[in-house]
């Protein structure tokens, strides 16, 4: 296991996770990497480490470039394990190292681990450490997506190494965006905001903001996850894409979600699909039964209308419903219009617990719509009309 070259003395020494497919619920089709970077410099630094499973990957990639005696700092950018899982076997190998984490990294490490003996230093943004002719330059992202979040960046190399920002659940045999199919590396990097980072909009323009403010030149941008970001035009790609996405611009897009379980909310679901259609309004259908909900939050990031139904269960939401708008809840979309839509046997009602998620999430809605049984033509037309409004 080889370290792979960044730049002169700046090597990837992460691991590949090519069989992942499950993110905590987030489902990933292209796998994932967990990337590790070191910099020989007159001191040499790790930055992050990885998940616990892969270290081996890691500690060899490592052994390829330098002995683990030389290591002089190990900065940890965010303590959720699949950048710290192996951490405390790395200082085991490097005691003399030092940890270099925010006072809000050196609490979760302490929270996950026994971190007795370790040598931290504890950095605010704004603050550098000096490797010799490189400095490394800190940038707390808190909430970005954890209290502990960081960037390092490098002033002399123009890298940032951006930790989960700007990553993608993406594994591919190079670490470069430009040497692998660009388009699917992008629409990772969407589907990552949107599965990951979308409840935190504000703090990601804050942190662009902050770049902004501390005149960062960025000529590469070398996350934790996927590939690196390399020259302008890949840089500014995905930098101008966060600062959409974080803003909540949507693009006119609509997205029905739906399950169904004796084809009536489908049809109730093709009758939404067809008013936008006809209104010219680009429209997908997702029925849950075979798309994720991970592939639909990817749907919904610049999506202006979502509209949401289910049949009704045991006087509840069908269950891969329920656990759509649970997921959806927590990664509270902004600025939509939407109504939920629901079909039911003897009891209706169900309806209004999507309507409710929808009002707090503070989306712009019209009245819900359901229907007892299969919908009849006369139905489906009151349905038309109802769907209507919401254009308007
Ligand atoms: Fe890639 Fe928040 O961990």
């Amino acid at each position: 296991m080889e370290a792979l070259k960044v730049k002169e003395n700046i090597y990837w020494v992460g691991v590949k996770d090519w069989n992942l497919t499950e993110f905590h619920g987030y489902h990933v089709s292209h796998g994932s990497t967990y990337n590790s970077y070191l910099i020989k410099d007159e001191k040499i630094a790790l930055i992050d480490g990885v998940k616990q499973y892969l270290s081996q990957e890691n500690i060899e990639r490592i052994k390829s470039v330098t002995d683990f005696s030389k290591i002089d700092y190990i900065i940890v950018n965010h303590v959720e394990l699949d950048h710290s899982g192996n951490i405390p076997e790395l200082v085991k190998l490097a005691p003399q190292a030092v940890v270099v984490t925010n006072s809000a990294g050196k609490m979760a490490l302490e929270a996950h681990f026994d971190t007795t003996g370790w040598n931290f230093q504890i950095v605010k943004t704004g603050e550098s450490i000096s490797l010799g002719k490189r400095n490394i330059t800190f940038v707390t992202t808190p909430l970005l997506h954890w209290p502990d979040s960081m960037m390092s960046y490098c002033p002399q190399e123009k890298i940032l190494f951006s930790n989960d920002g700007f990553g993608q659940h993406y594994c591919a045999n190079t670490i470069w965006a430009s040497e692998t199919n660009f388009g699917i590396v992008c629409e990772e990097a969407k589907s990552y905001y949107a599965n990951i980072l979308f409840p935190y909009g504000m703090q990601a323009q804050k942190a662009l903001n902050t770049a902004n403010e501390l005149n960062l030149e960025i000529e590469m941008i070398a996350p934790s996850h996927g590939c690196i970001w390399n020259g302008k035009e890949e840089v500014n790609w995905i930098l101008s894409n966060y600062a959409k996405w974080a803003s909540g611009e949507t693009d006119g897009s609509a997205v029905v979600v739906y399950d169904t379980m004796w084809g009536a909310t489908a049809k109730l679901a093709e009758t939404i699909t067809a008013v936008f259609q006809d209104a010219g309004v680009p429209v997908v259908k997702r029925c849950l039964t075979n798309a994720h909900t991970s592939e639909v939050m990817c749907d919904i990031l610049e999506a202006k209308y979502v509209v949401i139904g289910t049949p009704t269960l045991n006087n509840e939401l069908f269950p891969r419903v329920a656990a759509f708008v649970t997921y959806l809840k927590g990664l509270a979309p902004k600025n939509k219009k939407g109504f939920a839509f629901a079909s039911y046997g003897w009891r209706g009602g169900v309806v209004n617990k999507i309507q409710t998620i929808m009002e707090e999430l503070g989306w712009q809605t019209i009245a819900p719509f359901e229907e007892k049984y299969t919908p009849k033509p006369e139905v489906l037309e009151k349905l038309k009309e109802h769907t209507k409004q919401i254009l308007g």
